[in-house]
């Protein structure tokens, strides 16, 4: 079985030569992100393996298709860049739905920590011998209400961690589904929470959740978390209700327009994307370039699952992680699937 693995970085590399050389799949690493351009690297393999921030768009897939490619295997739990509807009948498409819901968990909170402690100001200082406290007072976390949008595995850990610190949790999903957690209309959400996170796919329905309009509503000094999809917030919507002064800080893992620039080195260049640029001005924006999951546990997890998820599906079985379009219902459909889809 031959997969030509797509977007490779250093880290990927050791977990699935172990896992693929375990179980006979041979992956060739490429460097450059699959987009309808580089596609044609896929000729003779039976499979491409990407992660987020590929482009499995209409003309990609029709030329995967004509190549004889059979499964996208996603090394990742959203699917929010795969045209499913135009793979179906075509190629069959495989994620990853769960590596660590603990590595994203944890991180948002470090995010959240690093912010109302100012440590990331702090580890400059100390660095530089300045041992001055100034502009450097934080708050309590205890007693905050945090308002946590999206409770699924990363959603519900998350809401753990905060309640260890003595928050409050004002939850809100369209499928409600996590015990002893008050779920609220989102408008309350917005308006009474001290902190939101957002921890929900991204979808039609939840593109740019946070834009214009629930910036309005949000409480005065408000922290915004996103380790989930950039386009969960309006960008644009964000930074000027922190020119506003009306959002506190952000934190983002996450961004609208990442596929440009996150997982590459611009040191030394300019750069283009303005609001990018505007928002890491900012004293009170922290970012991360989409490392929540980075934890040697999720690697592991992710290469073993991907492996298996190929193993089973070549092998002529029913992979519980296909993503199914036929019914339109992706997450309906997984849980009741008998047989494959095509
Ligand atoms: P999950 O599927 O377990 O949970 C998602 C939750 O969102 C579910 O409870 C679902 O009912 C809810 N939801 C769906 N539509 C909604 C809507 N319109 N409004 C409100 N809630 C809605 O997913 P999981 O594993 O918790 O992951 C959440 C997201 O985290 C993923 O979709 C992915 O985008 C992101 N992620 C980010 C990573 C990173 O490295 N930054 C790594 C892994 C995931």
């Amino acid at each position: 079985m031959k997969i030509a693995f797509f977007d490779t970085k250093d880290f990927d590399k050791p977990s699935f030569l172990k896992y693929g050389e375990e179980n006979g799949i041979s992956f060739t690493f490429y460097e450059t992100k699959l987009t309808a351009d580089t596609a044609g690297l896929a000729r003779g393999y039976d499979g491409v393996c990407v992660f987020v921030n590929d482009t499995l768009d209409a003309p990609a897939i029709d030329k995967l298709y004509a190549l004889g490619v059979k499964v996208i295997a996603l090394r990742c739990a959203g699917y929010n860049n795969v045209d499913l509807a135009r793979c179906f009948g075509k190629i069959h498409v495989l994620r990853v739905p769960a590596y660590s819901p603990y590595a994203v968990a944890e991180h948002t909170m470090a995010l959240l920590l690093t912010s109302v402690r100012r440590i990331h100001k702090a580890y400059n200082r100390t660095k530089e011998f300045n041992f001055s406290l100034s502009g450097l007072t934080g708050f309590d976390l205890h007693g905050k209400t945090v308002g946590v949008i999206g409770t699924g595995k990363i959603g519900k850990v998350f809401i753990n961690i905060c309640q260890g610190f003595g928050m409050k949790v004002l939850a809100y999903d369209k499928f409600p589904s996590a015990e002893g957690v008050e779920y609220v209309p989102l408008d309350r959400l917005l308006r009474e929470s001290d902190v939101i996170s957002l921890h929900c796919p991204l979808t039609a329905e939840t593109e740019h959740i946070i834009g214009a309009a629930a910036v309005e509503k949000l409480k005065k000094g408000v922290i915004i978390l996103n380790t989930s999809r950039g386009a969960l917030i309006d960008a644009e919507a964000l930074l000027d209700g922190i020119k506003k002064r009306k959002i506190g800080a952000a934190c983002l893992d996450v961004y609208e327009e990442e596929s440009d620039v996150f997982f590459r080195d611009f040191s030394g260049h300019i750069m283009d994307d303005d609001v990018l640029a505007r928002l890491l001005s900012m004293p009170n924006v922290i970012v991360t370039s989409h490392q929540a999951f980075l934890t040697e546990e999720a690697l592991d997890n992710i290469a073993e699952t991907t492996v298996r998820n190929l193993i089973t599906f070549f092998g002529g079985g029913i992979c519980e992680n296909e993503l199914c379009y036929k019914c339109g219902n992706v997450e309906t459909c997984m849980k009741e699937r008998k047989e494959r889809c095509f």
